[in-house]
């Protein structure tokens, strides 16, 4: 069967090169590829990388090269048409049959190429004949140069119902209609879909007419501002974003890739020299469209309008994006000031107040947070729990475990201090107290210090005991272990022992590997959650996870704090907030590490702190 170039290009657009290759070959992030040992020649030092922009994997060492379909034959070693049928199914796609019926179709959609090529040309002639003066003038009311104008092919159609059909003699009736420029109603003639209006060329990524955008030149009654081509057989809206063809190169400029929402908003930023916008057909974005720009830049930046709809179109991406999430890749967000699209930003306010606002960008988690925060007031407990029940639905969305868990341990964090906010401690903060007292209160930084390394050594030993239940959690967090054991030779043998028991496992073997003794002291299984009977296996690992992070952050925060101590000399200003900023994040770390070597089946700590029983947290409002 004869598999048509544009469906294979289709497929490997489809499938991000380096999620198939982490299945078996372990990567490391190296800039905007990926870098690993060689799985086609032995070595010990990574030669082997893989680039999802262009989607091609390669060794500098044995010369191994090829795509995703070359990666499934060659290195997992299925016939072709195996690996071809194995990844249509993962990118969703219809192998076609092996009927003469699909490589029509394919020659079709070239075909009608020639015909949505043709519609542009004669857009722009005509908008440049006598006919296009409205046009021209439009667009020289709205500032646009005729630079920029040639740039973004405007064109103009004109006001009568055959005069594309009369222009287009040398295609046949049936490929205009099929290429979406002339409309077909049952029992009458067929006439031009786009007439009296300012045309744009929409362009797939390779810069090919695919359809139209027409833009109505004065208002009129009952007419949309700007009328779409139809999908065809070319144009799908939900996996087409206006302008990605020029912005996917400009982002390896810039680094970046902005989401605006309308056609003249990207423009007004192009004319601006911000040329790395992009914009979906009049619609929310769609996975297949986060995917897209994914393979581009990681953390691509959507643009919403301040008021409550734009707001509300803001909440609905984060949730499209919360279940696709995954290591390194996510959205941020710009909340335009009320009432402004970027093309007034940049007309009213000129280009350096957009780039403020995206230097200004807000995360992911941070907008999920403020979002459900500010959405009902906190009156009652019921208040609360709605808060948090909120919270953990979204949470429940995200399919990749790491982040699953990151995500339910920050939004929880940030749920318990708003909802509960502690009193602050209010006794000299000047730090002289300790010099007046020095008898009174000499031994307790001592003793807390202590405990914190105590609370800590229980979370290693319990986690280590967590992990050996779960074998397959040794692997899946191999890369934040191995830098535990660097950074921790304490920690060394027994993370060793772990990954050296796993890789003598089955691939799938689920059996629990024997600790020996004495390589961890035996921990209270009766303190963690994850190790008591009962626990759910899911929320196991997810506490197993945080644990993991939390162990291998920790000793990354005193390397950073004792750094910005070096600092002082140098830079005593900046290392002084610097230093603050990093002590904070201790403190809220050995909060965190405290509670999980606390958490009791009993019900939770009273929540005013009053009594809190936990050894680790004690110190808190002294430390
Ligand atoms: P906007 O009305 O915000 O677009 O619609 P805009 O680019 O700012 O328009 P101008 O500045 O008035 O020229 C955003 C997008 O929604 C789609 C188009 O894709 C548009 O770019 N849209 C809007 C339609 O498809 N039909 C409409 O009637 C209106
Ligand atoms: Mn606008």
């Amino acid at each position: 069967m004869a598999l048509s170039p544009q469906w294979l290009d289709e497929l490997r657009a489809r499938i991000t090169l380096s999620s198939v290759v982490m299945r078996t070959t372990k990567l490391q992030r190296a800039g905007r590829e990926w870098k690993a040992c060689c799985p086609f020649h032995d070595e010990k030092t990574p030669s082997f990388y893989v680039n999802d922009q262009k989607g091609f994997y390669h060794c500098f060492g044995c010369q191994a090269h090829g795509d995703v379909i070359r990666w499934m034959t060659d290195q997992r070693g299925l016939p072709f048409m195996d690996a071809v049928k194995e990844l249509a199914s993962e990118a969703g796609m219809e192998v076609p049959a092996p009927d003469p019926r699909a490589a029509r179709q394919a020659e079709k959609r070239a075909s009608l190429v020639d015909v949505t090529t043709a519609a542009q040309q004669w857009f722009v002639e005509t908008m440049q004949s006598p006919a296009g003066e409205k046009a021209r003038a439009y667009l020289e009311s709205r500032g646009i140069t005729a630079a920029m104008s040639r740039e973004f092919g405007f064109g103009y159609a004109p006001e009568t119902k055959q005069a594309l059909k009369d222009a287009l003699k040398g295609f046949d009736e049936r490929m205009l209609v099929d290429a979406g420029l002339r409309v077909e109603v049952e029992g009458k003639a067929p006439y031009d879909r786009f007439r009296d209006r300012l045309m744009l060329p929409i362009q797939d990524q390779r810069g090919r007419v695919i359809g139209f955008g027409g833009r109505i030149l004065e208002k009129r009654e009952g007419a949309p501002k700007y009328l779409n081509s139809p999908d065809t057989q070319l144009f799908d809206k939900g996996r087409t974003l206006y302008n990605l063809h020029r912005a996917a190169p400009a982002s390896r400029q810039s680094g970046r890739i902005i989401i605006v929402e309308g056609y003249m908003d990207v423009i007004a930023l192009a004319q601006a020299g911000i040329a790395e916008a992009v914009a979906p057909m009049g619609t929310a974005l769609t996975e297949l469209q986060i995917e897209l720009l994914w393979r581009h830049v990681e953390t691509p930046v959507l643009c919403f309008d301040g008021d409550a709809a734009g707001q509300r179109a803001a909440m609905k991406a984060v949730e499209r994006a919360l279940p696709l999430l995954r290591p390194s890749h996510s959205l941020r967000f710009v909340r335009l000031p009320e009432g402004l699209d970027p093309d007034d930003l940049v007309r009213d306010r000129g280009k350096a107040a957009m780039a403020a606002l995206l230097d200004d960008s807000e995360s992911l988690l941070d907008t999920l947070w403020r979002t459900e925060r500010d959405a009902v007031p906190l009156r009652s407990p019921e208040d609360k729990a709605g808060l948090k029940a909120r919270l953990l639905a979204h949470v429940d969305t995200i399919a990749d475990q790491d982040i699953r868990a990151l995500y339910r341990r920050e939004l929880l964090d940030r749920f318990s201090a708003f909802a509960f906010p502690r009193k602050e401690w209010k006794g000299g903060g000047d730090g002289r107290r300790f010099g007046n007292n020095r008898d009174a209160s000499a031994g307790r930084p001592q003793v807390a210090r202590r405990d914190r390394t105590a609370s800590r050594d229980a979370l290693f030993a319990a986690t280590i005991a967590g992990l050996a239940r779960h074998p397959a959690l040794v692997d899946r967090h191999h890369h934040a272990l191995a830098r535990l054991a660097q950074i921790d030779p304490k920690a060394a043998p027994a993370i060793d022992f772990l990954m050296e028991n796993t890789e003598s496992l089955e691939r799938d073997g689920e059996s629990p590997i024997l600790l020996p003794d004495g390589l961890v002291a035996p921990p209270d299984e009766t303190r963690f959650a994850f190790l008591r009977e009962g626990t759910d296996p899911q929320s196991a690992r997810d506490a197993l996870a945080e644990a993991v992070s939390l162990l291998v952050e920790r000793p990354a925060l005193d390397a950073a704090l004792a750094a910005a101590t070096a600092r002082f000399e140098t830079d005593p200003e900046g290392a002084f907030a610097e230093q603050q900023r990093l002590l904070r994040r201790k403190r809220e770390f050995d909060g965190r590490i405290g509670r999980m070597a606390s958490e009791r089946s009993a019900p939770a700590a009273p929540i005013d702190g009053s009594t809190r029983g936990a050894p680790a947290t004690h110190d808190e409002t002294t430390g």
